[in-house]
């Protein structure tokens, strides 16, 4: 056993680096090193830890979950009141605002800065000498509630500041936000175990961070950003500008979207482009944020009751509009779930036509007392699937019809049912062609087999050459020729991409089984533990339980999942066409790049990209998108980024196209010329 004091320096040194490359990972987006790297640290520090639990530190990368839940929230006095904004809603309004503020001021040169503002949860985090010590939400701004143990659990939180001579005393303000393809995960999650949907996704980060149980927040996904300081001990800045970089350097989450201007023009510039560009943004924003960026102007401009002089709110337009829903018609998904589905006439939101939105299950059309014939209030914003969010019951004529879930399944007849307790109605028939359609068809998208879509699918179901998924590994030309407009060319694209499916990581592989609940994050969690397809078919629930992030109903799902006679014959199906099974690592120690770090940069002659990544990938070495002391080999082809500069001035090994080439000979590697 190692000594103590040893102990103590490797948990630092480990607690550091896990701390850095989880700010590379979550906050930057630019990580250094692969995830079992990742892993490995973390359990290396989970050991010495047990081995010596009085090391342990509430602010040890290891004990962002695992707090109890609490019995109630505490209220917390804010140091510094967490005021709202006062708003604009055009142009006129903020040129309105810069006259204001410049009656004020008198006429000095003046500069703005601008930011999205986040459509999320706003809260506090205090940090005493650089380290977190205690999280609240705005409330009523004097007085909110303490959610530390909650906040914790984010990942992209840093709970000791990275800068060496921390103040005294710091608050900064943020927002908790959901990004749409977790918020909609969530959704789903919650409409198959028929729990109550959020209604957008601040709804669902706030719900998320109020929970007496942190396990509960630890589960759900959430990110923050920081936007600006509340009370500050310690240290003194004369710009807002100045105070986010800080915020930044101490490793705190600010949006890359900042922007310092030199006018009120400008600012309507970026209002204006952000309103237009908000649909790119992978979560919510409800309009822009302008602020005087000088804190001695700040001071002078002062505060009314509610809001800041120096700062207001563009807020876009919502993105929604009022429509008629013409039909409902039920739609069988792959699970044999079936799902209402609004038909609108349709409108433009956010910029797209909208002519569908999701009614989710038949309690969701009840609560929502969506009829057809009745006008709507129909809401989009980014990649959310349309919602309709309220029914004009004033515009009704009499003339609406209710909806009815039918009793049986639209696409084969076959009986529907809804068990009891369950929100969803599912078709009985496990052989619905509208069943075995979806299931070949999210197994494709799982597995990146582009091209073939539903038209093919379609066709290949309806000859019979593709009654389940395992029979697209047996297609061959001759079978793809007997589908209309189905040239030699395209079959022989399709049938490559089939081919090079077969070697997908076991993630992927997972996710494409469609598992009831287990979406790619849960197929994440699993293969980091689980290396292999075999290891699914022993496991018990107690076990899966114990991984975080799976909860009873994912592991019994799972569990049921591999103990029916179907699932078996499919794995064997494609374990017989050569489908890869197993993840490579559990066999890297003996593979010819193991350890071995590659980033790319440039065009190669040979290879595209993704080729050179997977052979570099099946050879055991490792392939990151940024570099860093850490990698090994640098290749570099024809016009190289800064990555190549990078790369020099690192002094790292740089290989050219030949030279990547020799080595891969030099391996073994054949049939490249
Ligand atoms: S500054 C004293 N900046 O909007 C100034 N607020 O109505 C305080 N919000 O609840 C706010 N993004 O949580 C600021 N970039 C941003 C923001 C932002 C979102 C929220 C904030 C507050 C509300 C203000």
């Amino acid at each position: 056993m190692m000594e103590k004091a040893q102990a103590q320096k490797r948990i630092d040194e480990l607690r550091k680096l896990i701390d850095y490359h989880r700010w590379r990972y979550y906050v930057l987006d630019q990580p250094e090193i692969s995830d079992s790297e990742y892993d490995k640290l973390v359990l290396e520090l989970q050991k010495l830890e047990e081995q010596f639990p009085d090391l342990i530190t509430p602010n040890s990368p290891t004990q962002r979950v695992g707090a109890p839940p609490a019995k109630e929230f505490k209220p917390v006095k804010h140091l510094l009141p967490m005021l709202s904004l006062d708003n604009a809603f055009n142009s006129e309004d903020l040129l309105a605002f810069d006259r204001r503020v410049k009656r004020i001021l008198g006429e000095v040169p003046l500069q703005y800065v601008c930011e999205l503002k986040f459509d999320g949860l706003a809260v506090s985090l205090r940090y005493e000498k650089g380290v977190f010590t205690l999280g609240a939400t705005r409330g009523d701004g004097y007085e909110g509630e303490e959610v530390t143990n909650n906040l914790r659990t984010l990942k992209s939180l840093t709970l000791n500041l990275f800068c060496p001579d921390p103040p005294e005393l710091l608050e900064a303000r943020g927002e908790v936000i959901m990004t749409y393809p977790d918020f909609e995960r969530l959704n789903e999650e919650r409409a198959s175990r028929g729990e109550p949907l959020f209604a957008n996704p601040r709804n669902a980060a706030a719900g998320s961070v109020r929970q007496l149980d942190p396990k509960i927040t630890a589960e759900r996904k959430l990110d923050i950003f920081i936007y600006g300081m509340g009370a500050c001990r310690g240290k003194e800045f004369s710009t807002h500008w100045e105070i986010l970089q800080y915020l930044k350097s101490c490793g705190l989450k600010i949006s890359d979207k900042v922007r310092l201007v030199d006018s009120i023009e400008e600012a309507i510039d970026f209002c204006k482009e952000w309103q237009e560009k908000r649909g790119d943004l992978p979560f919510g924003v409800d309009g822009a944020v302008v602020k005087v960026n000088s804190i001695e102007y700040q001071e002078k401009l002062g505060f009314t009751t509610h809001s800041p002089r120096w700062a207001i709110a563009y807020k876009f337009p919502a993105a929604e509009e009022i429509t008629r829903v013409e039909d409902i018609k039920v739609y069988v998904g792959r699970t044999g779930a079936l799902t209402p589905v609004a038909h609108l006439a349709p409108v433009e939101i956010d910029g797209s036509t909208v002519s569908r939105a999701t009614l989710h299950n038949e309690d969701e059309v009840k609560r929502k007392d969506v009829r057809i014939g009745d006008w709507v209030v129909v809401h989009k914003a980014g990649a959310v699937i349309p919602e309709i969010i309220s029914v004009l019951k004033e515009r009704r004529t009499g003339k609406e019809t209710p909806f009815e879930m039918p009793k049986r399944c639209p696409v084969c007849g076959a009986e529907a049912i809804r068990l009891p307790g369950e929100a969803v109605t599912r078709c009985t028939n496990i052989s619905c062609p509208a069943q075995v359609v979806e299931r070949i068809l999210h197994f494709c998208r799982s597995m990146d087999i582009e091209g073939l879509g539903p038209a093919i699918v379609v066709q290949l179901h309806n000859l019979g050459l593709a009654k389940d998924v395992g029979d697209i590994y047996f297609l061959n030309m001759e079978k793809m020729l007997q589908l209309e407009r189905m040239g030699p060319i395209l079959a022989k694209k399709l049938l490559n991409q089939i081919e090079t499916s077969k070697n997908k990581p076991l993630r992927q592989l997972i996710t494409a089984l469609g598992i009831l609940q287990v979406g790619e994050h849960v197929a994440d969690l699993l293969t980091r533990k689980y290396h292999s397809i075999d290891d699914f078919f022993r496991v018990s629930l107690e076990e899966l339980q114990a991984i975080p992030g799976i909860g009873p109903s994912i592991a019994e799902s799972i569990v049921v999942f591999f103990r029916q006679p179907e699932t078996k014959a499919l794995i064997e199906k494609l374990k017989k066409a050569g489908v890869r099974m197993e993840e490579e690592e559990i066999r890297e120690e003996k593979k010819p790049l193991s350890g071995k770090t590659f980033v790319f940069t440039g065009t190669l002659s040979r290879f595209t990209r993704e080729q050179a990544e997977g052979l570099v990938r099946r050879l055991g070495g490792e392939v990151s998108s940024s570099v860093s002391r850490r990698t090994s080999f640098v290749v570099v082809g024809e016009n190289p980024g800064s990555k190549y500069d990078k790369a020099r001035e690192l002094n790292l090994n740089i290989l050219g196209e030949e030279e990547f080439l020799k080595m891969l000979k030099e391996i073994g590697v054949e049939g490249i010329s």
